[in-house]
């Protein structure tokens, strides 16, 4: 039998037999473990129908043992291993991050057997292949109240993903209270793509969003999207934002899309790019930055403030690569990593500058070159190409949401790629990890995030996690037809594309 494990664990040794799930079976662990064991109570609750209870004490078979790791829990270096033992009892045993991921293996592992629940003979060991395993989510585009965040968060980490990339701001909002410049909400948030509502975080807000993160093992990883992708600025601050630029892709799509030019000082509700831009070289300009970055930066307990970079279509290159030097510099002056997308890295990056790369799994000279940059820089590199790790792209010219210019992206593509394998001469160190972005110019809704999340987001996370010698499309195919099981009984929506054959026990 092929175990339902998505992402596959680095080693799984099956033994003959079955835990048969006892009405009477109970979660043991001291207090050491306590947050673990009410996560674990939620889980089986949520699959079984029955919570148990959570005790001190020894053990009796069919017990659930949760062992907190001593000593493991720096969470600059969080050990993310674990192990999973089922025999005539299940025990789990790692740091508090390791507690929670056996934890969603063993929520996997849970099989409906007549009117009962079972779990296999086995013995797991388990760590992740890269660090930084990431999905984003544009609440810039389209606004997501803090309720639907924690939704994204409970998915993401459900699937062992450990970083939250929150895309804050773009042309069309400005989505986080900043309290030296209170008119980036007051004037830049009100609105959203093709006039859908706007609304912001306040302050509390994202703190709340840091802890529920947290709590879920997941790193939170802001963006203020710069040079260009500016629009909304110019909304609260227009002495320090350039005229927009009309470029010859942006006047084909607004006609082909029918949606409207950008005005200078109005709301913009289409969704084209590459025309605002903040003045580079203004010191007002820098002013606004210091005052901007430094809030974000005190809020975020993580280690990394992304600064964007990407498609400031009419920036001329020296203007950007002077603009990208100077912001990632007052970032790393900030205490934080800077982060970047790819097309940064035409530009001096600060020293340790992490580059985020969305291009294509083919990829150009030019944006090769730019990728190699942040390595040269003592930084590494997260893959996002577009063309496999967008989430927003279609499944299929036929599905309702998402889009396409990337590619259309079906689960084996999305599954299909090697991050390691698309950028030539980088050292093994150099691929940090891969993130899973999620655009929002088309989806407006939970159901909406969940239709292109499911069951995509999957394939990203073995790609992130599982060890590549272990990657294997015929094996994914068949452990993850399981998985229906588990979001069904979460009320997680979305895909179930028949290329699976998908199965709810
Ligand atoms: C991007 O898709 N503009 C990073």
């Amino acid at each position: 039998m092929v175990l339902p494990l998505v992402p596959l664990p680095s080693s799984v040794v099956e033994r003959p037999g079955a835990l048969v799930l006892a009405p009477s079976a109970r979660i043991v662990a001291d207090d050491t473990a306590d947050a673990a064991a009410s996560v674990l109570a939620d889980v089986i609750a949520q699959r079984t129908g029955s919570r148990p209870e959570i005790v001190t004490g020894s053990a009796r078979p069919g017990d659930f043992v949760l062992h907190r790791r001593a000593g493991t829990d720096d969470e600059a270096t969080d050990d993310e291993s674990y192990t999973v033992r089922i025999g005539d009892d299940v025990r789990i045993e790692g740091s508090a991050t390791g507690l929670f991921y056996g934890i969603q293996t063993v929520r996997q592992l849970l099989t409906s057997e007549g009117d009962g629940w079972m779990l296999p003979h086995v013995e797991i060991d388990d760590a992740p292949r890269f660090e930084y395993r990431g999905v984003m989510l544009d609440v810039a585009r389209t606004f997501f109240d803090v309720e639907t965040v924690k939704a994204y968060i409970e998915r993401a980490s459900s699937l062992k993903f450990n970083r939250l990339h929150l895309h804050l701001t773009d042309d069309q909002g400005w989505r986080l209270q900043i309290d030296s410049r209170p008119l980036l909400t007051e004037n830049g948030s009100a609105t959203a793509v093709l006039g859908r509502p706007g609304g912001f975080y306040t302050k509390d807000d994202f703190r709340e969003i840091v802890r529920y993160a947290s709590a879920h093992h997941m790193i939170v990883v802001p963006e203020i999207d710069l040079p260009g992708h500016t629009h909304a600025i110019g909304l609260a601050h227009p002495e320090i934002m350039e005229a927009p630029v009309m470029n010859d892709a942006l006047l084909a799509q607004a006609a082909e899309l029918g949606q409207p030019l950008p005005i200078a000082g109005e709301p913009y509700l289409g969704w084209g790019v590459g025309h605002s831009s903040v003045k580079i070289h203004d010191e007002h300009t820098w002013e606004f930055l210091r005052d901007v970055l430094s809030e974000v930066a005190d809020l975020t307990p993580g280690p990394y403030l992304h600064v964007g970079g990407d498609e400031a279509l009419g920036t001329a290159p020296a203007d950007f690569n002077a603009f990208i030097e100077q912001v990632t510099a007052l970032v790393a002056g900030l205490g934080k990593t800077p982060m970047t997308w790819h097309e940064a890295g035409s530009a001096l990056v600060a020293e340790g500058t992490i580059g985020q790369y969305w291009g294509s799994v083919a990829p150009s000279a030019a944006h090769a070159a730019e990728a190699r940059r942040f390595t040269e820089r003592g930084g590494g590199l997260v893959m996002s190409p577009s063309d496999t790790a967008y989430l927003d792209q279609k499944y299929d010219a036929d599905f309702t949401v998402g889009l396409d210019w990337a590619s259309l992206i079906n689960l084996k593509t999305a599954y299909d790629w090697e991050p390691t394998a698309i950028i030539d001469d980088l050292s093994d160190d150099a691929i940090l990890g891969v993130e899973a972005p999620l655009w929002s110019e088309t989806i407006a809704s939970l159901a909406d995030i969940d239709q292109l999340f499911f069951p995509r987001a999957a394939a990203l996370a073995e790609t992130g996690w599982s060890r590549a010698d272990s990657h294997d499309w015929a094996s994914f195919q068949s452990r993850i037809a399981s998985l229906d099981a588990v979001w069904d009984a979460a009320q997680w929506g979305g895909h179930r594309p028949t290329e699976i054959a998908w199965s709810n026990r």
